[in-house]
């Protein structure tokens, strides 16, 4: 693994934001920036991080493999739906969720669907609990989710489409209560 020739001088650039012997501190968006260009986080990819900042490989190990952001195994090539399994989306419905990925993606978390489009897993609260139960698909946050809108957004990803991210139910934080 290396970084592209733009990756790399934007690597250095974050580098220089820190003072000298304190480089470890850019690790998470060095590892961040690894992952959007790899996928997902491969050992030569954190080797190759943690050398560029002068750190053990255990280090950098360590930071990638706290943060569920950091995906040490492969994922879908279409979308990787994390659905948070804290209290108040396990309360709404989080396990019926998790039930519709075993059932369209793969039984167990962190394994490809067979087309390789998709995989899943359960991840810790992402502070949406308002709007419990709720999922993040890449970037998006998808809240408010019924099995069935669930499915229909799995669905729809795998056929190119581009779901509404947001609140599934139509509520939006700006209405009057
Ligand atoms: Fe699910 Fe907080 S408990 S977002």
């Amino acid at each position: 693994f290396a970084f592209t020739e733009a990756n790399h001088a934007w690597a250095e650039a974050q580098i220089t934001k820190y003072p000298e012997g304190r480089q470890a501190s850019a690790i998470i968006p060095l590892l961040w920036r690894a992952q959007e260009q790899e996928g997902w986080l491969t050992r030569p990819a954190i080797e190759y991080v943690a050398d560029l900042l002068g750190m053990a490989y255990i280090r950098a190990l360590e930071v990638a493999s706290f943060y569920f952001m950091f995906q040490l195994q492969p994922v879908g090539s279409v979308a990787n739906i994390q659905i948070c399994g804290t209290t108040s989306c396990m309360i709404c419905g989080a396990e019926d969720l998790v039930s519709v990925c075993r059932e369209k993606i793969a039984d167990k978390p962190h394994t490809l669907s067979a087309d390789g489009k998709f995989s899943w897993e359960e991840v810790e609260c992402l502070g949406a609990c308002a709007n419990a139960p709720m999922a993040q698909i890449g970037k998006d946050y998808f809240e408010d989710l019924t099995t069935e809108r669930l499915a229909e957004i799995i669905d729809a990803l795998g056929r190119g489409e581009v779901p509404t991210p947001g609140p599934q139910n139509g509520r939006f934080a700006s209405e009057p209560l």
